[in-house]
């Protein structure tokens, strides 16, 4: 037996895209229904980067999510470039007009807004398929259990915010898809220690990229550039402290080292689909481009996306029209390249890429240099880094 349900919006997924689009509408007063293959601790424990730009503060602020980030969060007026043992700090908070950007990491993000919303959600569903994208009267069918019923849900729209794997994308007709993938990956480690810094360090060094990050007074956060297929067993502890060691040193600095109790490699690639929308169907998020971690733009971008979608919808149920829906994939792209072009510029400024040779490699230390004597070239990467405004 089949199950029917009714919602105005269906929202595939329970990322940044999905949470924020569903509290947003919720806010106006338009009912949305969130689905997600993941079980909920699955959710809130997957560990990505921790970066917010400052508009993605002070919209969760706007949304009565700000209590718990505004006493946990750590609030950097500035970073740090490194290149070989010379460092270079770059003053964000100068350079932008008083912009910061605050280290919080997405899965607490993801339980604020999780532990806030208040509409229907379910997880670990099974199944999805997307039905009827074409008609005025889209589907969502799922299961709840592997042998339980087939449940519909008919919605108005579908919001397809299940990421790079989700079903979603691959309904979006007449799509190009613009790929790169780095010759490299990042290993990323949790280790129980006190800061080393005050603010993240970014550096290029011989043996590759290496970042020095924070979670909280007793947490650190550090990557380290490592081969596209190595595993985490190729990086025992005291090969990873070796890494940093190095990487990282520099003049009168001491890296404080501690117990790692998490280590995880993610592999680096930019991608983008160039239509997010097809008739009732609209992706945001992971589901439509991927960044290099480089600079953390990922989650800020999936909830520019949901912005801009609900700013679509919002004009649709108050009666004025589809101008902005039909605007969407056009109005998210724009920002959506430009943040490409900064992830792929920080990633290529900071690692060690083997496929190029010493000549290409020598420019990227001439650029770490020009940003070091340059304000015009440290204001350009300060702007991109704090985040671009968002239109309209
Ligand atoms: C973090 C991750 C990033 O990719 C980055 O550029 C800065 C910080 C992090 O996980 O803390």
């Amino acid at each position: 037996m089949s199950h029917l349900t009714r919602t105005q919006v269906a929202i595939v997924g329970a990322g940044p895209a999905g949470l924020f689009l569903a509290h947003l509408l919720r806010r106006r007063g338009i009912e949305s229904v969130v689905l997600d293959v993941r079980s909920r601790e699955q959710i809130e424990t997957t560990i990505r980067a921790g970066v917010l730009e400052q508009w993605t503060v002070d919209l969760m602020t706007e949304l009565g999510l700000g209590e718990r980030l505004s006493r946990e969060a750590h609030f950097h007026s500035g970073i740090t470039l490194q290149s070989g043992q010379t460092r270079c700090h770059l003053d964000l908070e100068e350079l932008t007009g008083g912009k910061k950007v605050t280290v919080y990491p997405q899965h607490e993000v993801l339980r604020d807004l999780l532990g806030a919303h208040q509409g229907p959600m379910e997880f670990s569903v099974q199944d999805v398929a997307l039905q009827d994208l074409d008609t005025a009267r889209p589907r969502v069918t799922f299961r709840r259990s592997p042998d339980g019923p087939l449940e519909t849900l008919e919605a108005d729209f579908v919001a397809g915010c299940d990421g790079s794997q989700g079903v979603s994308r691959c309904h979006i007709e007449g799509r190009t898809e613009y790929q790169k993938v780095y010759p490299f990956g990042w290993l990323g480690i949790l280790v129980e220690a006190p800061p080393s810094h005050h603010e993240l360090i970014y550096a290029r060094h011989e043996r590759g990229f290496a970042l020095l990050s924070t979670r909280s007074a007793s947490v650190q956060r550090l990557y380290i550039q490592c081969g596209a297929d190595e595993r985490v067993d190729d990086y025992p502890d005291e090969r990873v402290w070796q890494e940093l060691r190095e990487r990282l040193a520099a003049p009168g600095w001491h890296l404080t080292e501690g117990r790692i109790f998490q280590k995880n490699v993610v592999g680096l690639r930019s991608f983008v689909t160039d239509r997010m929308q097809h008739h009732q169907l609209f992706i945001a998020g992971d589901a439509a481009h991927i960044v290099p971690p480089t600079g953390a733009k990922g989650l800020n971008l999936a909830v520019a996306d949901a912005v801009y979608l609900y700013r679509g919808l919002e004009q649709f149920y108050a009666g004025g029209g589809r101008a902005r829906l039909d605007a969407y994939s056009d109005t998210c792209l724009r920002r959506i390249w430009r943040a490409e072009r900064f992830s792929w510029y920080m990633t290529t400024l900071l690692h060690l890429n083997p496929q190029e040779n010493a000549f290409e490699q020598r420019i990227h230390v001439a650029d770490l240099e020009y940003l070091t004597h340059s304000r015009a070239a440290a204001t350009s990467l300060a702007e991109n880094y704090v985040g671009l405004p968002l239109e309209g």
